[in-house]
Order: structure tokens, then sequence, then C-alpha cells
């Protein structure tokens, strides 16, 4: 070997250098190429106690998914006639309990969110809560004004009182929770029915096993009760009230 000269590198190891970075550009093309995941999962899945159901690939899907059931005709005519007495009655009966306990007045302005087609608007229509109206993806007029309730349609403060029992259906719970903490007024009431026990049904967006991740949700609010009931398969009722302090 003349001295200064690099050593001569086996034979093998030329081509196998070759290999080697040829095989690292070929990855590293496959691995830019792979689309990220971009589309985000709410920041809430990291509670053990409120998960996010996977399978959720874009908000159309989601959105779809919603509808599928809806609007579906069949369904619909069954929900106005068929179940509209049953259920209206159930959820007068339950808002009566709120009006015995002063969380809800007739001169209330109250919302449902996720009404369909409006039964528990109607309940409180029936026991004298009149300035009361729902949302719903599909609108049940007048009953149900259409609306995401990741995006409530109505200006921050302008209701009393919202309910809710579609907590489930919700695919970001910090904004369907963020969104009625911005329409209530301050002081307003806002009750929700969820399942803690069983799981809830195929449309669900999420899954939640106790209460606790749920009341870190209201940041703005404090805890008024929280007690058992037999709502069409949720059986909680947490009713929490937003505080008076706006800096709160
Ligand atoms: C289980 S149903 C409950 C209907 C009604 N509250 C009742 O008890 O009869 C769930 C409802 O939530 C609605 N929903 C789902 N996602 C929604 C969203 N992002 N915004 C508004 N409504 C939604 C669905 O369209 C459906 O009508
Ligand atoms: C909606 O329902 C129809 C008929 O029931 C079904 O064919 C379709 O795959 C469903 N779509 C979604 C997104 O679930
Ligand atoms: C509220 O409305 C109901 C139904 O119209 C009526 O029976 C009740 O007396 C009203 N309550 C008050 C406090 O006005
Ligand atoms: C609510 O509406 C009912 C029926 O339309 C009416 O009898 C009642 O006086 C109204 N109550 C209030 C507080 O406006």
């Amino acid at each position: 070997m003349i001295p200064g000269e690099l050593p001569k590198l086996p034979f093998i190891v030329k081509p196998f250098i070759l290999y080697l970075f040829l095989s690292l550009s070929f990855l590293a093309f496959i691995y830019l190429q792979t689309p990220r995941h971009t589309f985000k999962k709410d920041p809430t899945n990291h509670s053990p106690d409120l998960k996010i159901r996977p399978g959720y690939s874009s908000y159309d899907v989601y959105i779809e998914r919603q509808l599928n059931k809806t609007l579906n005709p069949k369904l619909r005519q069954i929900w106005t006639t068929r179940d509209w007495n049953r259920k209206v009655e159930v959820f007068s009966r339950f808002f009566d309990s709120l009006k015995q306990r002063k969380l809800l007045f007739n001169g209330s302005k109250a919302l449902c969110v996720g009404a369909r087609v409006g039964q528990e608007v109607a309940a409180l229509k029936r026991i004298g809560v009149n300035d009361s109206v729902g949302i719903d993806l599909v609108p049940y007029p007048p009953l149900v004004l259409k609306g995401d309730f990741h995006h409530q349609p109505f200006d921050a403060e302008t209701f009393d009182f919202e309910f809710s029992n579609v907590f489930d259906h919700a695919l970001y719970p910090d904004k369907f929770v963020g969104e009625i903490e911005r329409t209530l007024k301050p002081g307003g009431i806002c009750v929700l029915h969820v399942a803690l026990s069983r799981r809830a049904d195929k449309y669900s967006a999420n899954d939640l096993y106790s209460v606790k991740p749920l009341i870190e949700l209201f940041k703005q609010s404090e805890v008024v009760k929280v007690r058992n009931v037999d709502g069409f398969g949720l059986d909680t009722e947490v009713v929490f009230r937003k505080n008076k302090n706006r800096n709160k």
C-alpha cells in the first residue's frame, strides 16, 4: 500500500454503502409521501374517562354519519307520531322538577341542544316556558332551528337555560361545552343528561365514564347537582350554573 492513500475498502463495502444509501432514500421518500393525520383529535382525549371514538376521518364523515339517522324518513315519521307524547311527557316531568328547584322559570329563555324533532322543546312550552327553541343539524320548524352545536348560531349571553341529552354526539366535547357557556347568560343554567354506566348508541362520537371530565370542561361554571335519572337510556343528570362574575 502506498503511504498516504486510503486503505482499499474490501470490494463488498462499496455496493453495500450504495445499497444502504438507496434504501434509506427510498424509505425517506415513502415517509414524506405518506399523508400525515392532520385531522386533530380532541385534546380532551387525554382524559381516561372521556374517549373520542376513532374512525371519524374528517368532520364531513362525522356530520354525514349523524345525518344518516336523523334524516331517515321512516324514523322521522315515528318520532313525530308514535313517540311524540310519551317523550314530551317524560321531558315535562324532568323540566317540572327543575322548576320546583328554581332552576327554570316560565320566563326563562331556553335552548335545547341536539333536539332532533323537538319533543323537549314542546315539553318546555307545555309547562309554560314559552320562549324555547331547539337546534339540530336538521331543522324541524318551528320548534327546532338548524344549527351545529360545535358552533351555535347565537350571540353570546343569549339564554337563561340550556338542556341537552346529546353530549355523546360531540366530536369536540370542549367546543360543545364552550358554546353552551358562551351562549348562556351569567348565572344561566345548563342541564345535561348523559350516559355513564352504559354505552351510548352507535352514532355517538365519544364515551364518558365519569362526570369528572365533564366538570373540567365547564370552565366558567359550577356544579349545582348530579343525580341519577332514567331518561331514554341516559342515566345521569348534571346541572351547572354559569358564573356571574365574568372575569372568572
Ligand atoms: C340521540 S338524538 C337525540 C334527539 C333528541 N334530543 C331526543 O331526545 O329525542 C341526537 C341528535 O343530535 C343531533 N346532532 C348530532 N350532531 C350534532 C351537531 N354537531 N350539532 C347539532 N346537532 C347534532 C342529531 O342530528 C340527532 O338529532
Ligand atoms: C347511510 O345510510 C345508508 C342507508 O342506510 C347507507 O347505505 C350508507 O352507507 C350510510 N352512510 C353512512 C356514512 O353511514
Ligand atoms: C307557568 O306556566 C304554567 C303553564 O302555562 C302555568 O300553569 C303556571 O301557573 C305558570 N307559573 C307561573 C309561576 O306563572
Ligand atoms: C305561554 O303560552 C301559553 C299558550 O300559548 C299561554 O296560555 C301562556 O299565558 C303563556 N305564558 C306566558 C308566561 O307568556
